[in-house]
């Protein structure tokens, strides 16, 4: 038989879509899943966007330029213009999503063996991509104690190595919810200006921020234009997962003519969901408003409902639709499967993510979890309380 490659044996399964079949098994036995596992929101579209998309009149749905149609991403930057962040059409490069501006960036910026440093817990798929492009990640640990917030910069600089090419973090985090503060951006481009490396930073959430804090981009962060890549999405901030689209942006015109090529090869993103992303950006602010307050309501009652469980530990996040919690388990990949071939109350259960797959440190986050807070308060209420009870008879 033909021999698969190394490469594709090391890709990891995504710790999120990993447990489907179990639940799917679930299913096929009667029962009710709460799915607190999956970062699809359950928000509406915005109007103009399915509409662009009714109404349009191609006659041919032709390929777009490689990087984009210009209007679009003349309609991208003016975004990036009311949200502080000074870029032009020319630094943006339209892809099938913020996955495949993350494969570009990591494609345009390292070698094979070359290392990108990134707290951890991370969105798991930065591992896959990193394999797929041959580069290795370099973990520096994040605390469920400090709410993980960035670590000491001290813990960074002992891990740059003459490998190190670039620092990556996602700002609001996915799976921590934290927020960086303009402080944390301000140390790590010190340290970004010191050795000369790529800040990238995955800023899909950008909107999904509370408490009356505001983002602040690194692209805001004067002196990073040669270092600065921004990673960004509609799939979260429109509700618009399944269009595919998201794009990269940096000033650094090398990078940008670098990761062109990338775009070239594969001929085009979607035309039709350009049109609709960027009929999007006529999203009026009340759709926003709406969509924050919701979330806000939604993290509140899991928390608070959560804190209620004995043995449970769980970060304040100030940002996206993620929270860590730690359970009084062992091993949540276990308690992950148990929950759904095993467990029921009120012929329901709960599906939710085991953190271990958010790290690449091996045995760290055993006992957490990711909860995405993308189901309804009521919903989250019931689901909390099954977790309650599963743990009241969960043996490890
Ligand atoms: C942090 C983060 N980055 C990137 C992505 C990729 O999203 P997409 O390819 O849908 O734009 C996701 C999706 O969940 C994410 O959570």
């Amino acid at each position: 038989m033909p021999i698969i490659s190394n490469k594709g044996i090391n890709m990891p399964e995504s710790p999120i879509r990993k447990l489907v079949p179990y639940a799917e098994a679930a299913h096929k036995q009667g029962k009710n899943v709460y799915y607190l596992n999956i970062g699809q929101p359950d928000i509406k579209t915005p109007q103009v966007a399915l509409d662009a998309v009714k109404n349009h009149n191609l006659e041919t749905i032709a390929y777009s330029r490689s990087e984009g149609s210009e209007a679009y991403r003349v309609k991208i930057a003016e975004y990036y213009k009311r949200n502080s962040i000074n870029v032009s059409h020319s630094d943006i490069i339209v892809t099938t999503g913020g996955s495949e501006a993350l494969l570009f960036t990591f494609g345009s910026i390292m070698d094979k063996d070359d290392e990108i440093i990134i707290p951890e817990p991370f969105y798991a798929n930065y591992n896959g991509f990193s394999i797929a492009s041959g580069v290795n990640v370099v973990p520096v640990i994040s605390k469920i104690e400090d709410n993980f917030a960035l670590p000491a910069i001290e813990e960074f600089e002992k891990l740059i190595t003459p490998k190190t090419k670039a620092i990556l973090i996602c700002n609001p985090g996915n799976p921590t919810g934290y927020l960086y503060s303009k402080e944390e951006i301000k140390q790590l481009a010190a340290i970004i200006k010191k050795h000369d490396l790529f800040l990238i930073a995955d800023e899909v959430y950008r909107e999904f921020v509370y408490d009356g804090i505001e983002h602040y981009s690194i692209l805001q962060e004067p002196g990073l234009e040669e270092n600065a890549i921004i990673i960004d999405s509609v799939s979260k901030r429109y509700s618009m997962c399944g269009a595919r689209i998201g794009y990269l942006v940096s000033k650094n015109k090398e990078f940008i003519k670098t990761a062109l090529k990338f775009a070239q090869a594969r001929l085009s993103p979607p035309t039709l969901a350009q049109i609709a992303s960027e009929a999007a950006l006529d999203t009026p602010q009340s759709y926003f408003d709406d969509v924050k307050e919701e979330y806000v309501k939604r993290r509140n009652t899991l928390i608070t409902e959560l804190e209620k469980i004995e043995g449970v530990k769980v970060a304040k996040p100030n940002g996206a639709f993620y929270c860590i919690a730690e359970l009084p388990v062992k091993n949540t990949d276990d308690f992950a499967k148990w929950l759904l071939e095993s467990f029921e109350y009120n012929n329901d259960t709960v599906m939710v993510a085991p953190a271990a797959g958010f790290y690449s440190t091996p045995g760290v986050g055993l006992n957490q979890i990711r909860i995405a807070y993308v189901l309804n308060e009521e919903s989250l209420i019931i689901a909390v309380k099954i977790l309650e009870e599963a743990l009241k008879v969960y043996k490890d």
